[in-house]
């Protein structure tokens, strides 16, 4: 029986990936190699230190760590810049319809994000009260594919993984949710993410009750 939903935030809630890709650009422009949209698809999902690995990797570039610490550093600052300008217009559509019918419907709500900016996004686009636990990329040390962060989501709310769906736009978050025991709603294409348990493109045309019918 389903008692809880765990959400991810970029590319579920949010589409925050636009800003990641503007502020690691101007980190590739600076360094001086083209990273385009299609890169960036490689750094969904994908924690900050991991993402600029695999940055460096797109510009066949290493540098030492305390370089590669400043470069993380000014990302995140200049990605900031962008998120602090958010408003809840940014909202993907039909999200907070769908987790307002879902509480209505008793049902508990966590979020399980990389980011170590959650809960800054969440203030943002004030949504923040729709939460009854937050676990982000503060509070693990272990990055999806691992299923730490859904764990640590389940546990806060008292719940275990068969008993929560966890949404996810990004490959790693899917096999993370699956390793972990979770039933997987991916939201995307079948060619990324098709170990998913449900494919769908967004909330706008579904609700929670239309889900469960779905999953039973
Ligand atoms: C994930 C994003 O949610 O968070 C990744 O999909 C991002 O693109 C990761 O790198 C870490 O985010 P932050 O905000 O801690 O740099
Ligand atoms: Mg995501």
């Amino acid at each position: 029986m389903i008692k809880a939903l765990i959400f991810d935030l970029d590319g579920v809630i949010v589409d925050t990936a636009k800003y990641h890709y503007l502020a690691w650009k101007e980190l590739a422009d600076s360094l001086g190699f083209e990273f385009t949209k299609q890169h960036n698809e490689r750094l969904k999902g994908v924690s900050r230190v991991k993402s600029l690995e695999i940055l460096l990797e797109i510009g066949n570039l290493s540098f030492s760590e305390e370089k590669k610490h400043e470069f993380a550093v000014n990302k995140n600052k200049k990605y900031l810049e962008y998120v602090t300008k958010m408003d809840s217009s940014e909202i993907l559509s039909g999200v907070i319809n769908f987790i307002e019918d879902a509480k209505a419907n008793n049902i508990k709500i966590a979020l399980g994000s990389a980011s170590k900016n959650a809960m800054t996004i969440l203030k943002q686009i004030d949504i923040l009260k729709y939460f009854d636990a937050v676990i982000d990329g503060t509070s693990v040390s272990k990055a999806k594919p691992d299923p730490e962060v859904f764990l640590k989501g389940a546990e806060a709310l008292g719940m275990k993984p068969s008993e929560c769906i966890v949404f996810e736009d990004a490959q790693a978050g899917v096999e993370a949710a699956i390793n972990g025991g979770f039933y997987c709603v991916g939201i995307g294409g079948e060619e990324e993410l098709g170990e998913a348990n449900y494919l769908m493109s967004g909330f706008e045309n579904i609700n929670y009750k239309k889900i469960i019918e779905i999953i039973l």
